[in-house]
């Protein structure tokens, strides 16, 4: 739910009586009370205001919209300078943008198969914004939503079950993302794949009755001769883990393992109507991993794209197996840059927690620009170790790479070096975005898909 945002100009009174005024506090819990002149105020605990940073700040503008809803109140009215703090040195269009960005990505929720109960939904409607402000600060409002749109609409694909969410319907759903917009979107079907030796990709997806799709989509915002950026995502609509089955607390959340799919597809549509002057293509290996009479198995050598083989080790670590595809797909644009964004490991999880996805290059000039932007952005990355004695582990015994190292150390890094083999030709970066898939608690958003690293994508699409 978006809601509606007004300039309020402060010397009037607003004279809708359902506007509550929000107040941000130092206390260290928030209430609802009524000043003499009837006024209601939403006062929001906020703490020490010296302390607040960029990260807190986030936290901040969620934090009213949740408890507006919380309290199942409607319409606020904030004033903008509540949300400048000593300690983050944001111009007023940026932090406006964050404003923008943080209301509707607090509004969120998944409601598209609930029953609405009979008092309705408790998003916020309508939001007034107080201040003697320029339009620069209307600009990063806009901007902000534009933005978050996109992140929604990455959170909307993830959080849809498998049974609707197939491979085709992914590929449907990156057309719906283009439409109206100059993005060129192209689905290459199993026979296209065959004739591209896309071994891997046909492989993982031997198992299901689903058809596998490989969504191809183009965005042309810079010159003719901008090399591109291109931007792969997994796309495992669902990962049973096939004849490798996963154990049923494993498994539960997987239909979201097309999340990097969902980012990559709803950036391009975020860059073109932003219309930013780059060039950038998506690539999304669009399957689901099934275990069935017809499953790729333990032992089994896939030929990939790129001539390499792939000796199936766990039918389990498919994403690699698919993205190797994509990732040799990608050389025909000679990119400026490619970074791949996949749920792609528990061990990222294991070594990062929750509150960051984990980056990996060759390129420390790029891993420093990604964390900073990232925290920018809100979508916090942390660089591990990509180092080449990784690749002993993932030696292949009757083909060239084994899809899982040797040990279960490490888990991480064994994927990107995975990963690394079919991206040696051009700049690279990997997202694992596993640690940051699903929201958690005290982020102040609705449970289920977070949709990183949408924000983090944009700032390296203008910044890189
Ligand atoms: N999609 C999973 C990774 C995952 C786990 C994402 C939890 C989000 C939350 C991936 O395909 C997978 O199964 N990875 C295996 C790799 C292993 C077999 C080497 C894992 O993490 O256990
Ligand atoms: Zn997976
Ligand atoms: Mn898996």
């Amino acid at each position: 739910m978006n809601p509606i945002i007004y300039r309020w100009n402060k010397r009037g009174k607003i004279d809708d009586p359902d506007v509550v005024l929000v107040q941000l506090t130092e206390e260290k819990t928030s209430y609802i009370k009524q000043s003499a002149d009837r006024q209601r105020i939403l006062c929001v605990g906020i703490g020490d205001r010296k302390e607040v940073t960029l990260r807190r700040l986030h936290l901040i503008v969620r934090q009213v919209v949740a408890t507006a809803k919380a309290q199942r109140v409607k319409k606020i009215a904030i004033d903008f300078k509540d949300f400048v703090f000593s300690k983050v040195p944001l111009k007023n269009k940026e932090l406006a943008e964050v404003l923008g960005i943080n209301f509707d990505f607090a509004n969120f929720d998944f409601v598209l198969y609930k029953t609405m109960p009979p008092d309705g939904w408790s998003f916020i409607e309508e939001i007034y914004i107080g201040g003697s402000f320029g339009i620069d600060v209307e600009a990063g409002i806009e901007r902000g939503r534009v933005i978050v749109r996109a992140v929604n609409d990455a959170r909307t694909l993830s959080n849809t079950p498998a049974g609707e969410m197939t491979p085709t319907r992914l590929a449907e759903s990156a057309q719906a993302a283009a439409e109206g917009l100059p993005i060129r979107v192209q689905v290459l079907d199993r026979d296209d794949m065959k004739i591209l030796k896309m071994g891997g990709v046909l492989g993982v997806a031997q198992g299901s009755s689903e058809e596998p799709k490989f969504i191809v989509m183009e965005y042309s915002g810079g010159g003719k001769k901008d090399k591109p950026f291109v931007l792969v995502g997994k796309g495992v609509t669902f990962d049973s883990g096939g004849l490798n089955l996963k154990p049923s607390q494993h498994i539960y959340e997987m239909h979201m393992d097309m999340s990097g799919g969902s980012a990559v597809i709803n950036t391009i549509a975020l860059a073109a109507r932003l219309k930013l002057k780059r060039n950038v293509i998506a690539l999304v290996p669009a399957v689901e991993n099934m275990p069935s009479g017809s499953s790729y198995r333990p032992g089994d050598l896939l030929r990939t794209m790129s001539g390499k083989t792939i000796e199936v080790l766990d039918t389990d670590a498919e994403g690699r197996v698919i993205l190797s595809d994509a990732l040799t797909y990608a050389e025909q644009y000679q990119p400026k840059l490619v970074v791949d964004v996949a749920t792609l490991t528990g061990a990222a999880a294991v070594a990062l927690g929750q509150r960051a996805s984990g980056i990996f290059t060759k390129d420390e000039k790029l891993a420093r620009l990604a964390q900073e932007l990232g925290e920018e952005a809100g979508d916090y990355v942390w660089p591990l170790p990509l180092w080449d004695e990784f690749e002993d582990e993932i030696k292949g015994t009757f083909g060239d790479w084994a899809n899982v190292g040797r040990t279960r150390y490490g888990g991480a890094s064994t994927g990107a070096i995975f990963l690394y083999q079919f991206a040696k030709n051009y700049p690279w970066l990997h997202i694992d975005i596993a640690p940051t898939m699903t929201s958690i608690d005290g982020q102040f958003l609705a449970k289920g898909a977070t949709g990183v690293p949408v924000r983090l994508l944009l700032k390296l699409l203008e910044q890189f």
